[in-house]
């Protein structure tokens, strides 16, 4: 199945898919994305993806590029025409093309619309989820408001590449006090020396994570003591588990930060138990509040 990709009102060949050179997602970084995720074949968590998008498109003034009750039908219909089981859809909206100026255009434009698809090869996730993934801690060098899930991408695709040169599958980034922010494309979570589950609370210093939020609703199910607090890199020694969340990752196990091994060295009882019930939630039927 060749595949297909939307742009502007068209579903297109994905090579030879264009935009125009003064788009101003291309000239600026002027635009904000999501990433839906594809399980069993249907679009996941959809009310919460497109509810942080209407944030991120807020925040830039950036108005809907189609109506809120078609970019579903959208979404959907890229996910059919590339025959998508398990994957993502990546969407990106951009201010639109106008010549080169800092400021916004004068006269309101149109904002570009690309939408395509991804199949993820689930059982490479699940043998990396068996044995758990590293990470390199590094100074988060992003801008301040990580809030916004702007294209403008620079330091976490940075810190990702150090990290994947030193080996490691992801980058940890610190703030200026040595607190973990998050990961360059995941949320970051502890279960610390007193068995609670900790993960940093939501602020502009981190994305908020639509994963983040289901694995919290669940673990208050499952009884698990949760804290949002921040996490210190002094205080991994002692941690019991760790593993990061996305759109794309689900649960991820962590067994070793920098030179720290984490717990003993695999995934630990929490994390397993978070992440089989996140991947249940998402197969059964009611799974996530969003399906439509
Ligand atoms: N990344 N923090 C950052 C900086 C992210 O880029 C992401 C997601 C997350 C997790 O958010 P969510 O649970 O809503 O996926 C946290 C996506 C997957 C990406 O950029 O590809």
């Amino acid at each position: 199945m060749s595949r297909i990709i939307y742009v502007n009102g068209r579903y297109v060949p994905h090579r030879g898919a264009a935009i125009h050179v003064e788009d101003r997602g291309l000239q600026f970084a002027d635009g904000v994305y999501e990433v839906f995720p594809v399980f069993a074949a249907r679009i996941q968590n959809l009310t919460e993806h497109l509810a942080r998008l209407n944030d991120s498109l807020t925040a830039l003034r950036i108005g809907w590029p189609v109506s809120r009750t078609v970019l579903p039908m959208l979404i959907e219909q890229i996910r059919l025409r590339n025959g998508i089981e398990h994957g993502l859809i990546y969407l990106q909206a951009t201010r639109g093309v106008a010549p080169r100026d800092h400021a916004f255009p004068r006269n309101p434009i149109a904002p570009t619309l690309i939408i395509s698809g991804r199949h993820i090869d689930r059982a490479r996730r699940t043998a990396q989820a068996a044995e758990g993934v590293q990470l390199v801690s590094m100074p988060d060098q992003r801008w301040s408001r990580r809030d916004i899930k702007s294209v403008s991408l620079l330091a976490n695709m940075l810190a990702k590449q150090s990290a994947v040169e030193a080996g490691a599958f992801e980058a940890l980034m610190l703030d200026s006090d040595g607190y973990i922010t998050e990961g360059a494309a995941s949320t970051f979570w502890i279960v610390d020396q007193d068995g609670t589950l900790v993960t940093r609370p939501l602020s502009q210093d981190i994305l908020p994570g639509v994963t983040r939020r289901r694995v919290l609703e669940l673990a208050r199910d499952m009884g698990l003591r949760v804290a949002e607090r921040k996490i210190h890199l002094d205080e991994l020694a002692q941690a019991r588990e760790a593993f990061l969340t996305s759109a794309t990752l689900f649960v991820m196990p962590v067994n070793q930060i920098d030179t720290i091994v984490i717990g003993n060295g695999g995934p630990g009882v929490v994390t397993d138990a978070l992440r089989t019930q996140y991947i249940e939630n998402l197969g059964s039927e009611g799974g996530g509040s969003s399906q439509h």
